[in-house]
């Protein structure tokens, strides 16, 4: 199972939940062989290395984000990954501009495809202060292990991911 995380810039939200998910199947899901990535609608920080305040957040909870770079979201994407993850209903409307018709749905907002969680978007925060990289530790976390569930279902059932 191919799963690609999209948000704006693609150094905050994206890459944090690659790499708590990353971590916790690692830890977790081992057998599910999950393959994940992330990508930006934008194009302003491709080749960057996360934000600084994402990395400390995720590094004060054992997870490692330095080694990420940021790229942009490309239509081949669709093709090279099952279910693509939006982290707000901007980025969603974006990734639906870009996809042909019959691949938009495979676009859906990452919790509201995880199902853990009442929150549907993870809200940007990039212009705010600590305990907003802390909220989006605290949904991706908890996003991550609804698409675990999602995943061991998917496997248990031989029913696909979309
Ligand atoms: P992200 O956060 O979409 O979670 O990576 C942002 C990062 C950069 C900008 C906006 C959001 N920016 O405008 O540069």
């Amino acid at each position: 199972m191919r799963l690609l995380f999209v948000c704006l810039g693609n150094i905050c939200r994206s890459p944090t939940a690659e790499g708590v998910l990353r971590h916790l199947a690692a830890a977790e899901a081992p057998d599910l062989q999950l393959l994940i990535d992330s990508a930006g609608t934008g194009n302003y920080h491709v080749g960057q290395p996360p934000d600084r305040r994402s990395i400390a957040a995720a590094a004060r909870r054992g997870i490692d984000l330095s080694d990420l770079r940021a790229r942009q979201l490309v239509r081949e994407d669709f093709e090279r990954f099952d279910l693509l993850l939006a982290m707000d209903r901007q980025n969603l409307a974006d990734m639906y501009t870009l996809a042909l018709p019959a691949q938009r749905r495979q676009a859906q907002l990452f919790l509201e495809a995880a199902g853990h969680t009442p929150e549907l978007e993870i809200p940007d925060p990039y212009e705010g202060g600590p305990g907003d990289f802390e909220l989006v530790l605290d949904l991706a976390t908890q996003g991550a292990r609804g698409l675990i569930a999602r995943c061991r279902r998917s496997a248990a059932t031989g029913k696909k991911l979309v």
